[in-house]
């Protein structure tokens, strides 16, 4: 019988995650299959392109494994944000594509400040904290994670991101939740970002979320704002005056966090940004004097 193409094997990989359920199958089945012939996600190889009997063993298991729900990000092993790539896997949260709008507002919010000082709360595999690195070598980047499986990951691609030249960032052990985290940066930080945990309990998700990642990385509390409420108040603490904060929220608070933001008298000129689909993604607000702590003198 002769060997199927590698379109012959999208396609049929392409009704198998579609039965399953998956949204996007089709860009998933060509995605692994570039996997399973050793290529970045998204190179393209010929459609008549003949698979070995190992890479189309590789290709069907990986199918399946994504008909099972596990997250494309998980089985490919990694995710790009801001052109860096991060080693991703079972225990740490794959990036979304979501956080490039993120990542680009708190790249505007640097805009014109020389040597800035960035503080990445929740930070998973460090993917903000490092793309914030790549595109502004000038900037000290802290990053914090308190899930030692995340902070694996994170350490990793900190690591790999300075071998491949960009600034160094440091990652801390810490809980965003503590009181007096990082308290020697206080009043001194040009930017937090953040894209904390922030679904509600009760809330049923696509089982890539809501099964196959860590609990940790997703819920928070039976409002959703269990985090985001500590993120708020280090952010206040953290920033100098007319520092900005940046934080993901998803559609759950679209009105939630901007009221919790717009009624602190720490944060002005509050505003929630939309993602593609016109649902709520993340807001923005910048420190006012109000409040403000003492400033230290930080060492760029
Ligand atoms: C939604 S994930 C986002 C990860 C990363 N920022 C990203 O966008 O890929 C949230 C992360 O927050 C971490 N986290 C949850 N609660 C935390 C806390 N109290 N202190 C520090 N990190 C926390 C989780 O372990 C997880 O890695």
């Amino acid at each position: 019988m002769p060997r199927p193409s590698l379109d012959d094997l999208i396609g049929e990989a392409e009704r198998r995650l579609s039965d399953a359920g998956i949204e996007a199958a089709r860009g998933d089945a060509e995605q692994l299959a570039a996997h399973a012939l050793g290529l970045p996600p998204h190179a393209r190889p010929a459609p008549w392109t003949k698979l070995t009997e190992a890479e189309q063993a590789r290709y069907t298991e990986l199918v399946s494994r994504r008909a099972q729900r596990i997250p494309l990000g998980h089985l490919l092993c990694a995710a790009t944000l801001g052109g860096v790539t991060v080693a991703v896997g079972p225990g740490v949260f794959v990036p979304r594509q979501h956080s490039e709008l993120v990542l680009a507002s708190g790249l505007d919010v640097l805009a014109g400040r020389e040597n800035p000082l960035v503080v990445d709360l929740c930070t998973g595999s460090a993917a903000i904290a490092l793309a914030v690195a790549h595109a502004r070598p000038d900037a000290t980047v802290h990053a914090v994670e308190l899930d030692p499986n995340a902070l694996e990951f994170a350490r990793r691609n900190s690591a790999h991101q300075t071998s491949l030249g960009d600034t160094p960032i440091t990652v801390h052990d810490a809980d965003v939740t503590a009181p007096g985290l990082l308290a020697e940066l206080a009043g001194t930080v040009d930017l937090v970002l953040a894209n904390p945990p922030f679904v509600p309990e009760s809330e049923r998700l696509l089982p890539e979320y809501g099964v196959h990642h860590p609990k940790l990385a997703i819920f928070s509390g039976a409002d959703g704002l269990h985090v985001i409420r500590h993120v708020v108040r280090l952010a206040a603490a953290l920033l100098r005056p007319d520092g900005g904060l940046v934080v993901e929220h998803g559609h759950c608070h679209g009105q939630s966090v901007p009221d919790l933001l717009s009624t602190d008298a720490a944060f002005g000129a509050v505003s929630t940004h939309d993602y593609l689909d016109g649902r709520p993604l993340y807001t923005t607000a910048n420190r006012t004097e109000a409040g403000a702590p003492e400033r230290k003198e930080h060492a760029a």
